[in-house]
Parts: structure tokens; sequence; C-alpha cells
């Protein structure tokens, strides 16, 4: 049996779940047009489809939040959030807002311009749709390594910085507003950015007057990697390399529904005094008051207590190590995925599982259909269902290179038996996996489809 650290805390709280019987399961996906976004959370046993919003809080974070100051402005509870922001990142500048993208999309309005490009390593969904919002292109120049799901490379987040240097050449700096790097990069598999990349990209950046901004929805995670996997990092905090990581960037911008373990929350920091200025009356706009943000008072006390718990050494080394079995349960299972595991989630190939389903017949969906139909699961496809789309020159549809399906692990929520049971899931669907069969869409709007797209199983 794979090493798993124990978790560092104990259950006070209990939230029944309940498996649904086989009929109820294959009535409910098939109401729900196989799509499992459309089920009912009632209908869920075990609910791996996102870790965003879904972390377990803490007593400690339930008792601040009954402190929470509902004042409009200069609340206790901000100032409270703001000493814990200026302590861990250090920023001149920073916001509250209701969450990751409200960030981007703030950073997005005041920055990029069309016809802008902003690099990154990869950008997730939400950040690059923002870019788009504003007439920008958004660019992923993660290293080659990152592409295939075998290579053992410790730190498969990295962003190229021959590529990086290569496309400032080519599209000159005027037209770079900023440049952005993903810690752990999850639209690559959950993967960690090291140390030495972090400062090769902020070096390269600033070698042409380039504002460095990071996406740091899962900077504990990367952090606790760089003290597993880089030489010279083992005896410090996880705090410590938090620190010295965003000691080279001039902003971030974060999702708090990960490693600050709240259900609600986001956040915006800048060193550059005129666009904090743009920022803030931005954020005034859209989102709130510069002191709440688009949140309650007691949530930025939860994020306040959040932001420190997420960086405990004991925790981190729980929350990796429980991705880190569950990836090793399936490795024994012979089952194909993303490796090294990342922090977050693992990363089925459901392409490999299910090679004689083509992508136009949607390996990704079967596999997350049948999770729940066998198991009560919810893992969501990442694969052709989310991202194949029409060249727009020739109209010949474009396929991802990989078909995945992702296990994203809710902070604090699942035990040890709960990985048990997914992987004992997963080695059943294999063994039969050429049983299973494509499918088909009966509706799909335009643009992310993967939400509110339906299906039918191809006979
Ligand atoms: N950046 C990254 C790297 C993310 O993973 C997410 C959200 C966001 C930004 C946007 O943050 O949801 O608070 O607006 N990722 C979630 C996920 C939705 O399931 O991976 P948000």
């Amino acid at each position: 049996m794979p090493q798993h650290p124990p978790e560092p805390f104990r259950i006070k709280i209990v939230e029944p779940i309940r498996l649904p019987s086989p009929e109820e399961r294959r009535a409910a996906i098939a109401a729900a047009g196989y799509n499992v976004f459309t089920l009912k959370a009632q209908d869920i046993f075990i609910d791996l489809l996102t870790d965003s919003g879904t972390g377990a809080m803490s007593q400690n974070q339930w008792a601040a939040m009954m402190l929470g100051d509902e004042s409009y402005a200069g609340a206790r509870s901000y100032l409270r959030l703001k000493a814990a922001v200026e302590d861990i990142f250090g920023f001149k500048h920073f916001f509250p807002t209701h969450q990751g993208r409200a960030a981007e999309n703030i950073l997005a309005a005041a920055l990029v311009k069309p016809g802008n490009s902003i690099p990154s390593n990869m950008h997730f969904d939400t950040t690059d749709a923002n870019i788009r919002a504003r007439g920008g292109r958004p660019v992923n120049l993660v290293i080659d390594e990152a592409s295939d799901p075998q290579n053992p490379h410790p730190f498969k987040g990295n962003l190229d910085i021959a590529k990086l240097n290569a496309f400032i050449q080519k599209v000159g700096v005027a037209n770079i507003p900023f440049g952005m790097i993903t810690v752990t990069n999850n639209a690559g598999g959950g993967q960690p950015v090291s140390m030495e990349n972090i400062r090769a990209v902020a070096e390269t950046y600033h070698a042409h007057g380039i504002p460095f901004y990071i996406d740091a929805a899962r900077y504990a995670e990367n952090a606790y990697f760089i003290k597993l996997r880089e030489p010279g990092y083992a005896d410090k905090t996880p705090q410590e390399i938090a620190r010295q990581m965003f000691s080279y960037a001039d902003g971030f911008c974060m999702s708090a529904k990960k490693d600050a373990i709240v259900n609600i929350g986001g956040l915006l920091a800048t060193n550059e005094d005129g666009v904090a200025e743009r920022l803030r009356n931005e954020l005034i706009l859209r989102e709130g008051f510069v002191s709440y943000g688009g949140l309650a008072g007691r949530d930025l006390d939860a994020m306040a207590v959040g932001l420190y718990e997420g960086l405990d050494e004991a925790y981190l080394a729980y929350r990796l190590g429980q991705t880190a079995y569950l990836a090793a349960c399936l490795k024994d299972l012979g089952v194909p995925m993303i490796e090294p595991p990342g922090g977050h989630a693992i990363y089925l190939d459901a392409g490999a599982i299910l090679p004689h389903i083509p992508h136009a017949q949607f390996p990704g969906q079967s596999l997350t259909v049948e999770l729940y139909q066998q198991g009560g699961i919810r893992g969501c496809e990442i694969g052709s269902v989310m991202f194949a789309h029409p060249d727009p020159d020739t109209g010949e549809m474009m396929y991802p290179h990989l078909e995945l399906v992702r296990l994203a692990i809710p902070r604090r929520v699942y035990t040890q038996s709960h990985f048990d049971y997914v992987a004992e899931t997963i080695a059943n669907i294999t063994q039969q996996a050429h049983t299973l069969r494509g499918y088909r869409f009966t509706y799909a709007p335009d643009l992310l489809r993967h939400f509110t797209a339906r299906f039918e199983p191809i006979p």
C-alpha cells in the first residue's frame, strides 16, 4: 500500500453522502443528457469535479467568520486580511475580489488593449477568456515536456525561456503590456513551476521592461513541490518559499477558493502605483469598495485565516500525499494518467484507456459518464468536448493532443477510504474498457460548450 501521511486534523462536523442505486444513477445521468455538470449534487457520491471552493473550512476559519466586520469601508476584517496578505505576499497594493476571474477581469480591463499579447506557461480558461474579452491574445509557452504524459520532469509547469525570448522578439515589447505564469499549471495537469524558472521568467520579462504577474491559485502547493523537489529548499518553510516566489513578481491575481481554503474569494495585488490606481477604480466599478471587493466581511476573515492554513507544512504534506496516494493506487492497477501527478488533481489519460473511441466520439466524456454510472463519482472531461474547435481558415476540426479526465481533490474533504473506492471503481472500468462506447452531441452551444452540452451514447 502506498505511503500517505495521515490527516493532520480530526473530523468534528460531517456532511452525509449517499451512493444512489445503479438504476438511480443510470436514470440521473440520462436525464442530465450525459453531462455531469447537469447532475444534482445530491445524486453524487464522491464529487471530484473541482477543488475550487469545495474545501472544508477549519474551526478557526468558522470562528473567524463570527468576528466578521460588515462595515462598508475600512472594516476590521479588511485590516486582518491586509495584514495576512502583506505578511505572506509582500506587495504594496492589494484588493480583495469575489473570486479569481474577477481579479483577472479587472487586471485585463486595466492593462489589455486590442491586439496585445499576454504570454504565460499556460493560461487557465477564465484568464484566457478575460484576455480575449479585451481583444488580447493569450499565448501558452510551456516546456515541451508538459505534453508528454509519461515524462517524469519534476517541474512540467515551467515556461520555456527560449520560446519566450523568441516570442517577445516576434511580437515586440510594445504589444506585451504584462507577462504571466500560472502556479501550479492547472491547464497542464496541475504541474509545478520551479523557483529557478520563476526567477528566469521574471528576468526575461524585466530585461524587456515587461511587468510580471503570477496567477497564484495554487501557489502554496507549488511552494511545497519546490521544497520537495528543488535543491536548496528542503530546509525552508512553504511560507519562506512562497515569499521568494512572489519577490520576483510585480503583482499577482489569485482565486482564494483553492489554496486559501475558502468557499468564495479572490485577491489582486501590485507594486505598480499607476496600475494600482486603475485597478482600484475598476474594482469599485465592478466588484465593490476597495476594503471588501465583492465579499462579506466574514469572507475576508475566513480568507485571512485560510491563507496561513494553506501554507501549513503538515497540511501540505498530507495534501500532496493524498494526491500521490491516489496516483500510486492507480499506477499499481496499470491505469494510464499524467505522471508525475500534480498537486490538486489526477488527470486520467482517457485516450489511452479507451483507444477504440476516436476523438470525434469523445473518449473523455465516455469515461466521465462511466465513472458516474459505476461509482457515483463525478470527474470532469478535459479533452475534445472542452477544446475541439474548427480551424477558422479551413473549417477542419482541430482536436486537442490529449483526451483527459480530471479528478480534482477538494481540500480536507475526502479520506483514504474514499480514494481506495475511487481507485477500485476505475480499475473495474479499465477492465471492461473495450465495452464502453463513444458519445455524440444532441445539443452544443458555440462557446464553453462542456458546461451545457447534451449527449447521447452512440449505438
Ligand atoms: N486561475 C486558475 C489557475 C484556476 O484554476 C482558476 C479556477 C482560476 C484562475 C479562476 O478562479 O474560479 O475563483 O474564478 N479553477 C477552477 C477549476 C474553476 O476547477 O480548476 P475562480
